[in-house]
């Protein structure tokens, strides 16, 4: 196998670990490698022609989208054409912020996409933005991604990329076949106590790495007060059909950042995931809601504090 192949696979592999906590066998991604083996146009280290002002737009402006909408309003360079949402109160809240952002100067023209499940389809066809910042359930990631980069933009998706292994395959060929970027916005390897952890182990002051151990460990239990919209009314259900880490890259991305693999020679070896029974959700729903309550009819499978171990493969 050449070098860049192997590369690509790796990096896809470990892209694709979080899917074992979907109850997906990892060995089911050999089957698409023939495939991209016959069409690949490996996209790692491409760079896309400079946009001068990149029009962009939004999928999903809640919790999460509205805090991308305020960012990327205020970066010098965009103009944000269009946001949607099922909500229009939602979608207004970030028109509003943008516009303010915009100062009557940017963001003057943004289209308002609401009501129903595929009004982003229109969305794309329309305004045929640059970029798209896709922040809704997970379900709905992969075709979003796809969508956009077929209708010739860029997408920026949230975390996890996606929920099955043939959508992560097909986010990977359509990126290939269309030349459009599909960067899963994985924050956590920007903050600031990774970023100068990793500026330490750049120096060469903690050492070799021969072992990882990387957590996700977030109290989202309130979520569950989220029942008929929200982050709680979508997410909690995948508490109830998987188990393992439902967030990997989280923990991950840093850890293999400080160990740089899938950036060299060095790559991913070998995987654990391990986490605790799943009482927590459980008992979070019989303290709080009635026996008939829908938290109370889910069988809980995902535990708590969900680790992965792994050893680098070091060529
Ligand atoms: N990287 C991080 O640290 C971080 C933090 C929080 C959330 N997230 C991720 O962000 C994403 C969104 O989470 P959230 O907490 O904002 O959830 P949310 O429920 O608050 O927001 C999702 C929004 O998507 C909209 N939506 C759903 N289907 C749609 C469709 N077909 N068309 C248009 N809009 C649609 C919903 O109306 C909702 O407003 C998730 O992937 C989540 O895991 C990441």
């Amino acid at each position: 196998m050449k070098r860049k192949d192997f590369l690509k696979l790796s990096s896809a592999s470990a892209m694709l670990f979080g899917l074992k906590s979907h109850g997906i066998n990892l060995s089911d991604s050999e089957k698409p490698y023939d495939y991209l083996k016959n069409n690949s146009q490996y996209m790692g280290d491409f760079a896309a022609p400079k946009i001068n002002v990149v029009k962009v737009a939004f999928i999903g402006v809640g919790a999460r989208g509205s805090a991308h909408a305020k960012q990327i309003a205020a970066i010098e360079g965009t103009e944000v054409v269009a946001i949607s949402d099922l909500y229009k109160d939602l979608a207004m809240k970030s028109y509003n912020l943008c516009k303010d952002i915009g100062g009557g100067n940017r963001h003057k023209n943004i289209a308002i996409y609401s009501g129903d499940e595929n009004k982003w389809r229109a969305m794309l066809k329309e305004v045929k933005p640059d970029a798209v910042f896709i922040s809704t359930n997970w379900d709905n990631h992969a075709p979003m991604a796809i969508e956009t980069m077929k209708n010739g933009a860029h997408a920026f998706l949230e975390v996890p990329m996606a929920t099955t292994i043939e959508d992560l395959w097909d986010i990977v060929n359509t990126s290939e076949k269309t030349r459009k970027h599909c960067m899963m916005m994985e924050n956590v390897n920007y903050g600031r106590d990774e970023l100068m952890y990793l500026n330490m182990c750049r120096k060469g002051i903690i050492g070799d790495f021969l072992h990882a151990e990387a957590a996700y460990i977030h109290e989202l239990r309130f979520q569950m007060k989220e029942e008929k919209r929200g982050t709680g009314s979508w997410r909690t259900y995948h508490y109830a059909k998987s188990r393992g880490n439902l967030y990997p890259t989280h923990g991950l991305g840093p850890v293999a950042q400080y160990m740089n693999l899938s950036r060299g020679d060095d790559n991913f070896n070998s995987f654990v995931s391990y986490s605790t029974l799943a009482l927590g959700r459980k008992i979070y729903a019989e303290k709080n809601y009635d026996s008939e309550h829908k938290w109370n009819k889910l069988n809980y499978t995902n535990g708590k504090v969900p680790l992965i171990s792994f050893a680098p493969k070091i060529c």
